[in-house]
C-alpha cells in the first residue's frame, strides 16, 4: 500500500461517522490530518485520538457553508501545517441540524436551505478555498463523499438531500474535467446506509442487503484511498500541466 507521509489532508465533517473512518484511514497512511468539525470538541476530541494513535492530526474549526469562514481557516491552515494536498468533502447530511424525513409537499422555502448550504455550498466553498494552491503546485486529490440519495430518488422524504447530493456530485464530475492537466483529481463517492444511524433507520434496510450489515467508517476510509490515483497525468508531447510547481496559495 502506498504512502501518504509529508502529504496535508483536510477533511471536513470529521468529528464522528463516517469522517471518523476517513481521518483514521489517512493518518495511518502518514498523512498529516487536518480535522475539520463545527463541534470544537468533536473535532478536538477526534485529532486527539489520531495522536495518541500515533498519527499527525491538527483540528480547525470552521462551518463549512459560510465562505469567509472557510477561506480564512484554509489560510490558516496552509500558514501554520503546509498547503492541502488532499481534501475530503465529508461534511453533509443535514449540517449541524438533525436529519429528518418530510414529504416536498410538507416543507417550506426556509427548509430547503440546510440541505443546500452544507451539501453543495460546502462542497463549493472549501473546494474554491484549496482550488488553486493545488493548481499551482501541479497536484491535488479532492473527494466529495455524496449519497445513494443523490442517484435514486430514495427515501421518500430526503429530495433536497438527494438534489444536493446530486449537485455535489456532479460538480465534482464537471470540475475533474476542468483539473485534469493540472495533475488535480476530482472523485466522489456515494454511499449506502451507514452503521451508525439510529436502529429504527437502519433495521429495514439491513435485512435487504446481502451480506447482511451497514457501511463502516472504515469502509469509506479503505474507499477514500482506492480512489487516490498516484501517478500523475501523462500529457502529449509539447502540452505541459497548467499552473507551476511554485504557487504559494493555499
Ligand atoms: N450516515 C449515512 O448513512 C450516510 C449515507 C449516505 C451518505 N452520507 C453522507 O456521508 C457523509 C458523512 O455522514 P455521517 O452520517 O457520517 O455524518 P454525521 O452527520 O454523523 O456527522 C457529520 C459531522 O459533520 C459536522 N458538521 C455538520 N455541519 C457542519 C458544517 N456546516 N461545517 C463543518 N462540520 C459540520 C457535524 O458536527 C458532525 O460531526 C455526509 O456527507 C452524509 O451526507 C451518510
Amino acid at each position: 500500500m502506498f504512502r501518504l507521509d509529508g502529504k496535508v489532508a483536510l477533511v471536513t465533517g470529521a468529528g464522528r461517522g463516517a469522517g471518523l473512518g476517513i481521518i483514521r484511514t489517512l493518518a495511518k497512511q502518514g498523512a498529516h490530518v487536518v480535522v475539520n468539525d463545527i463541534d470544537p470538541a468533536a473535532a478536538a476530541a477526534a485529532a486527539e485520538a489520531l495522536r495518541t494513535a500515533g498519527g499527525r492530526a491538527t483540528p480547525v474549526v470552521f462551518d463549512v457553508t459560510v465562505w469567509e469562514s472557510v477561506r480564512a481557516a484554509v489560510a490558516q491552515v496552509v500558514r501554520e501545517v503546509g498547503p492541502i494536498d488532499i481534501l475530503v468533502n465529508n461534511a453533509g447530511n443535514a449540517g449541524s441540524q438533525p436529519m429528518q424525513l418530510k414529504l416536498f409537499v410538507e416543507m417550506a422555502p426556509e427548509d430547503w436551505q440546510p440541505f443546500i448550504a452544507v451539501n453543495l455550498l460546502g462542497v463549493l466553498n472549501c473546494t474554491h478555498a484549496v482550488l488553486r494552491g493545488m493548481c499551482e503546485r501541479g497536484w491535488g486529490r479532492i473527494i466529495t463523499i455524496s449519497s445513494g440519495s443523490g442517484q435514486v430518488a430514495r427515501p421518500p422524504g430526503a429530495s433536497l438531500y438527494g438534489a444536493a447530493k446530486a449537485g455535489g456530485a456532479h460538480f465534482m464530475r464537471h470540475l475533474s474535467q476542468e483539473v485534469a492537466r493540472s495533475g488535480v483529481t476530482a472523485n466522489v463517492i456515494s454511499l449506502g446506509m451507514m452503521n451508525h444511524l439510529p436502529e429504527e433507520f437502519t433495521a429495514p434496510v439491513i435485512r435487504t442487503i446481502p451480506i447482511g450489515r451497514l457501511g463502516t467508517p472504515e469502509d469509506i476510509g479503505a474507499a477514500v484511498l482506492f480512489v487516490y490515483p498516484i501517478g500523475r497525468p501523462q500529457l502529449p508531447p509539447g502540452r505541459s500541466p497548467r499552473g507551476s510547481a511554485a504557487g504559494s496559495s493555499p
